[in-house]
């Protein structure tokens, strides 16, 4: 969705830009290519190994553009490392990128990789301390809360029977275990669930998404605006109802009455695009 990125996060021009998720850096290029040559853009990640890509692709912006390793919850802190104060837009683009899901850390149950799902430096678990200590209750929790996961309590049951015996190392041999103790017709519903719950469990994402939101707002200037695209109903409840919160102070506006889905063509071009929503909001005065 980045044209309509662009068209709801830029408002001020010369201004300073926020991309909390740069990824490979795809948003803040945009970003960049349509701003004057005076405003700028910091990019955060926790991802050192996609940074390192972004660096490289956005390398013909020079100076106008900062990338740092971190957690977007550090922004107050990343911002005054640079003596910068206030901003004009912010972006989150949650969730994982493609690189990440190829990148053989467990992300995908399509493929055999050591479970870690980490984005980066700072998690508490990885994915594989999760399925091999936790025990049967909070595993189970964790894919009912952040999957909702129907077969919850089977899929914890059966990962505790299972790694009695050797642990589970890899993301084939937890696929594997799920799909054994779940319908046939629903097993890669289940894998979905059960994978992205154990991502947002270890990185901690519905947390942070609220931190964020309740500290930045005060750091932009007027007429500044937060776009979020969140890929999970989990997510999208969190920006909704905090959006909601800022709009009925009288300080801010709703950009987006609904949230905007992406197009049938974007959807056809990507198809982890389709729960994409965007919502965004900008600062009165
Ligand atoms: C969907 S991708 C962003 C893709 C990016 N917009 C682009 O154009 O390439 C989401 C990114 O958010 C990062 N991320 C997730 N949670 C984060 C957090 N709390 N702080 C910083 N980055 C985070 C992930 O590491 C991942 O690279």
């Amino acid at each position: 969705m980045v044209n309509e990125v662009l068209f709801y996060l830029i408002g001020n021009d010369p201004g300073v830009y926020v991309d909390a998720t740069v990824g490979l850096g795809g948003h803040t290029g945009a970003i960049l290519g349509s701003l004057t040559s005076e405003s700028r853009v910091l990019g955060i990640d926790l991802d050192g190994d996609a940074l390192e890509f972004a660096r490289e692709k956005l390398r013909e912006y020079g100076e106008r553009v900062t990338l740092v390793e971190g957690n977007f919850v550090d922004i107050p802190e990343i911002l005054s490392r640079f003596g910068i104060e206030k901003v004009d837009g912010i972006l989150f683009d949650l969730g994982l990128s493609s690189f990440q899901l190829a990148s053989g850390r467990g992300f995908s149950y399509r493929s055999s990789s050591r479970l870690d799902m980490r984005f980066g430096g700072g998690a508490r678990y990885s994915a594989y301390d999760v399925v091999n200590r936790f025990g049967e209750r909070e595993l189970s929790d964790i894919f009912y809360r952040f999957g909702e996961e129907r077969f919850s309590r089977r899929i914890a049951k059966e990962i505790v029977t299972r790694r009695e015996k050797a642990p589970i190392e890899t993301s084939d041999e937890l696929a594997k275990v799920v799909v054994s103790c779940v319908p046939g017709r629903v097993a890669v519903k289940s894998l979905s669930r059960v994978f992205q719950a154990l991502r947002i469990f270890v990185n901690n994402e519905l947390e942070n998404l609220s931190v964020a939101l309740s500290v930045l707002p005060d750091l932009l200037n007027p007429n500044g605006r937060i776009c979020v695209i969140s890929y999970h109903s989990l997510e999208d409840r969190i920006v909704k109802n905090r959006f909601k919160e800022l709009i009925s102070s009288g300080m801010f506006l709703a950009l987006t009455k609904k949230p905007v889905s992406p197009g049938i063509f974007e959807v056809q071009a990507n198809r982890r695009s389709r729960s994409a929503k965007l919502r965004c909001i900008l600062r009165k005065e």
